[in-house]
């Protein structure tokens, strides 16, 4: 009997396995039964004679575009001829503080709609790591991609921190008009950018937040377990906290900052506002979850008191940074990120540590359907790794490494045939399998030994064969690593 170790796992036994002219034929006839007409003949006369205005006219016209097209030519090579000179001359006019419009400066942009698209960043980031010189101002970005998805947005850029803000309609002291019931008071936030457009600048933003502060008189949020106000994400969802992120629990999450830092005027409620107090009061936050953000909509109630008041006021919102890849890619998502735009076959390093292909579609934006086809997983190898090893001495001795005589192959160098054992050098599925002979006298197919495994094995893993009783005159052992576990090591 023959056994097939593994560390210490023992594969007992005999397993046996089989391994796409107008037609004139239909006018023709009408020709023939009206054709004598002399009616039909001045109308054919009169139609022929407008034709040939007509036809004039047209001519005339496409003289006049081709001239046009000539002038535009021109004017083009013009400005490219202006282009090169501008770029090689950039650097001294800046040093000499002669002070041109700058590349993303928004007096260039007033200038050419069509040009303004064409230079458009993503990012603010993205401009500031073109032209360190810009300074901070209102710039026209395209986050989702330069002439494709939505128009460029207007945007404020700090040129200090490279952050970018989308201004909305909100930004002042706003008065709750007085009523009662939970969200009675509801306003509707209008960002100067389409949801699509500000949700890819989160996308490709390390961080974003949103500071929203609450001043109230005798109005809380949330009182006996009502919840008055709320606000809603970019989804629609209604929202209960007030600072920081979501917590991930699927009950109602309520909170402010203070409730967070635990310093609320009533310790034991988690906003100030909460506590209902016929005193001046107020909640000061900043909602950082970058998934959720911006705010879409605010809404108030429980203000009915003649007395009551609440204030609200909205910053902007604003990304910074530039999304950092945690490793290797994951996704078209993580590509596009980086700033992949060509759509094709790309490699990710996709979930149970294989490499998997995958088809990006970049005319979709993250959260698109279509932005990502599985194709397969690449059957990648950081080494070959097979061997096939023989012997065809009588071999008796028991419960020890059977070592073999020759190797007809032996790729990465992975079995040693003195020693008998095979040591894995890479993590991965593996496939073995064993054959061996009695001594002559004995024979009998049934006597014959044949060993088929498949196992997962990790680096240094041995796998060798020994002898549990009597005793053979040939062996044959052969493994290839069928899968690689790429990610691992
Ligand atoms: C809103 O954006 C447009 C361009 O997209 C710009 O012309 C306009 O001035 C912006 N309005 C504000 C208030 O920023
Ligand atoms: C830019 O951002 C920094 C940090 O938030 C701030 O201190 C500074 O005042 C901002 N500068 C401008 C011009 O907005
Ligand atoms: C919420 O879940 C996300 C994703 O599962 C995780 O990255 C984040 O850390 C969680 N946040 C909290 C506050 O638990
Ligand atoms: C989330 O917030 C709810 C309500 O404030 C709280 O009960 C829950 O424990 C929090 N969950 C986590 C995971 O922090
Ligand atoms: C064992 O194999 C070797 C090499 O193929 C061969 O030269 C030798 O004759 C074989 N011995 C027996 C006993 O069959
Ligand atoms: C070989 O090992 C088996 C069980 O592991 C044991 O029963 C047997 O006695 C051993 N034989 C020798 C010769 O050590
Ligand atoms: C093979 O194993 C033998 C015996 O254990 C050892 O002496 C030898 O160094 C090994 N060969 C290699 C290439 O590791």
């Amino acid at each position: 009997m023959v056994y097939l170790q593994r560390s210490s796992f023992v594969a007992t036994g005999l397993l046996l396995f089989v391994l796409f002219t107008i037609v004139t034929s239909a006018s023709n006839e009408n020709e023939q039964s009206i054709g004598h007409s002399d009616s039909f003949r001045n109308f054919q006369e009169h139609f022929w004679a407008e034709f040939k205005h007509f036809e004039r006219k047209m001519e005339s016209e496409v003289v006049k575009l081709k001239m046009k097209v000539d002038l535009l030519e021109a004017k083009i090579l013009e400005q490219e001829h202006l282009l090169k000179e501008c770029k090689t001359c950039s650097n001294i006019k800046k040093k000499s503080e002669n002070k041109m419009p700058l590349k993303y400066d928004v007096i260039d942009y007033s200038q050419n709609i069509k040009k303004q698209s064409l230079l458009a960043p993503k990012t603010c980031l993205e401009a500031l790591t073109e032209d360190p010189s810009l300074e901070s101002g209102m710039f026209l970005i395209d986050p989702d991609g330069q002439g494709r998805g939505d128009d460029p947005i207007y945007v404020y850029c700090n040129m200090t921190t490279g952050s970018s803000s989308v201004l909305h309609d909100s930004e002042d002291s706003i008065e709750v008009s007085h009523c009662f019931d939970p969200g009675c008071y509801s306003r509707q936030i209008k960002y100067n950018a389409t949801l699509r457009q500000i949700t890819m600048l989160s996308e490709l933003s390390n961080e974003c937040r949103q500071a929203i502060e609450v001043d109230c008189y005798d109005a809380a949020f949330e009182f006996n377990g009502i919840a008055y106000a709320w606000w809603n994400d970019r989804n629609g969802d209604p929202r209960y906290f007030w600072s920081g992120k979501d917590n991930n629990s699927t009950s109602h999450y309520h909170t402010c900052q203070c409730g967070l830092e635990g310093s609320c005027v009533d310790k034991s409620l988690s906003c100030n506002c909460d506590s209902d107090l016929a005193m001046d009061l107020s909640d000061k936050g900043v909602v950082t979850d970058k998934d959720l953000l911006p705010l879409t909509k605010l809404n108030f109630g429980r203000t009915i008191a003649p007395t009551s008041v609440k204030r609200h006021k909205l910053g902007r919102m604003e990304c910074n940074g530039k999304v950092v890849l945690d490793g290797m890619p994951t996704s078209c998502e993580d590509l596009w990120r980086v700033g992949y735009i060509l759509s094709g076959i790309y490699s990710v390093k996709g979930s149970s540590n294989k490499v998997e292909t995958v088809y990006c579609d970049f005319s979709k934006l993250p959260g698109d359907e279509g932005l990502q086809t599985w194709i397969g997983f690449a059957d990648l190898k950081s080494e070959p790794v097979y061997f096939n090893v023989e012997r065809n001495t009588s071999y008796n001795i028991l419960n020890e490494t059977m070592p073999f005589e020759w190797e007809t192959l032996n790729v990465g160098n992975a079995f040693n045939l003195t020693s008998g054992v095979f040591t894995a050098p890479r993590p991965g599925t593996y496939f073995f399998a064993f054959s061996s002979f009695p001594e002559t006298q004995y024979y009998d197919r049934t006597n014959s030994c044949y060993i088929l495994y498949t196992v997962k094995l990790v680096s240094g893993d041995e796998v060798k064969v020994s002898l549990k009783q009597g005793s053979i005159s040939s062996a044959l052992f052969t493994g290839v690593l069928l899968a690689e576990d790429i990610f691992q090591s």
